[in-house]
């Protein structure tokens, strides 16, 4: 199955093709500069600049993945170019996948358009992805070779941190949802016949590893910020750029992690649940009257202790989460999953409590991006859960989980 998936939920206009669970290509224009000097992401700005990509991200992704063979002169007129490589390389695609949410409202409007316009003019199913599922996904991604193969086990317990949402979410099957493989297939392959002769095979192949609807159920989230988005603040205080996530790793190098004490929030051993706004505000009045000078001076122990407590709250509540739950796999993944010395000690949590841990096998696929939302928009197709009627298909800013 190929699919063409599409994300725009926030300041990265993005766009991949996968084939099945291969990524065939990933694209991501960062909108980075254009809201670093606001010290955040401006709605109207991310708006206007999805707009302004989503074409050329579209078309990059469809040339990138090889799919289509352009035998025909190119148009040398830019916008003609680009609406050439998307009317071919449409023909290769059999499902659109979108992010439908959570996410801000103007941003997941272009992709949500954009995907329903393609949909519509070149008569494909459309599917309708969760961010935060897609998060959780990015795990099992794999290159154009197939690798790295990883074996998902149940129940999960899997940690999505991002700039938007911190959950622990407890992955079980749904028993509900469990039929017998041949019957799912022969039910799917009638309501949804496969659009290319391929896709009957990709369908077999797939559905053994994606076989069942499964059970997601949160069982700790953050109850104010998340934890990307405290980093980003902590670091917008000290007077550093956006985002303040990868600024803060760099400045955390050779800090002191104790240079004074920060609150543990929540610290009762029986809640699950994350607040990093207590945090910042006690990081806040530690350094509100210091002068400059003392910033300046101490930004590696600052960065470093800031850093710490966040990482030690994250891991604190999850080894709490896995001693309750007792999972057999362990997942991580968003933004802040780029941060190395997290992942070192998620790998350390995962070797203590003898586990196995998966995290983003590429950098790109800690980051928002579109091949995590091609994957579940891939399991969403191979299960029939297709947008039934396209036109009445709108963004949810709030989608729940
Ligand atoms: O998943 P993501 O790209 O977007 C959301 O869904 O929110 O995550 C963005 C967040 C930002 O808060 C950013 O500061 C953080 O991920 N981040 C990092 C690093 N790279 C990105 N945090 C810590 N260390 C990093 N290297
Ligand atoms: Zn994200």
């Amino acid at each position: 199955m190929k699919i063409l998936a599409i994300e725009t939920s926030c300041d990265d206009t993005c766009a991949a093709v996968l084939d099945n669970d291969k990524v065939l290509s990933n694209v991501i224009s960062s909108q980075t500069d254009l809201h670093a000097k606001w010290g955040g992401v401006v709605p109207d700005i991310a708006k206007r600049a999805h707009q302004s990509r989503i074409n050329a991200v579209i078309a990059e992704a469809l040339f990138r993945s090889n799919l289509a063979i352009f035998n025909f002169q190119f148009s040398k007129n830019k916008e003609e170019k680009i609406e050439q490589i998307i009317s071919e390389g449409m023909k290769e695609i059999d499902v659109i996948g979108v992010t439908q949410g959570p996410g801000l409202a103007i941003a997941l409007g272009i992709g949500v358009n954009k995907a329903k316009e393609l949909a519509i003019k070149y008569n494909k199913k459309l599917v309708a992805v969760n961010h935060i599922e897609g998060h959780m996904w990015a795990n099992f991604l794999k290159n154009k070779n197939g690798k790295p193969e990883r074996k998902f086990e149940l129940p999960a317990l899997a940690l999505t941190v991002s700039g938007g949402h911190t959950k622990i979410i407890l992955i079980n099957q749904n028993e509900e949802c469990l039929i017998s493989n041949d019957q799912f297939l022969k039910q799917n392959l009638e309501q949804n016949p496969p659009v290319s002769q391929s896709s009957t095979s990709s369908l077999k192949e797939g559905r053994k590893s994606f076989e069942q609807k499964l059970h997601y159920e949160v069982i700790g989230e953050t109850l104010d910020d998340a934890a990307g988005e405290a980093l980003d603040k902590a670091a917008k205080m000290l007077g550093l750029g956006y985002p303040g996530g990868p600024i803060l790793e760099r400045l955390a190098e050779g800090g002191d992690i104790n240079f004074f004490d920060l609150p543990h929030p929540l610290a009762d051993k029986k809640i699950l649940d994350y607040s990093f706004s207590g945090l910042k505000t006690s990081f806040y009045y530690k350094v509100k009257d210091w002068p400059a000078e003392k910033i300046y001076q101490n930004l590696n122990n600052l960065a470093a202790t800031f850093q710490n407590a966040v990482f030690e709250t994250l891991l604190r509540k999850y080894k709490l989460a896995i001693a309750k739950y007792q999972p057999k796999l362990l997942l991580a993944s968003g933004g802040v999953l780029a941060n190395l010395e997290l992942r070192k000690r998620l790998r350390k949590l995962a070797k203590e409590v003898n586990l196995p841990i998966f995290m983003p096998a590429h950098k790109n696929l800690n980051t928002d991006n579109a091949a995590m939302i091609g994957i579940v928009a891939y399991q969403k197709a191979l299960r029939g859960e297709f947008v039934e009627d396209v036109e009445k298909l709108d963004r949810d800013p709030r989608l729940s989980f």
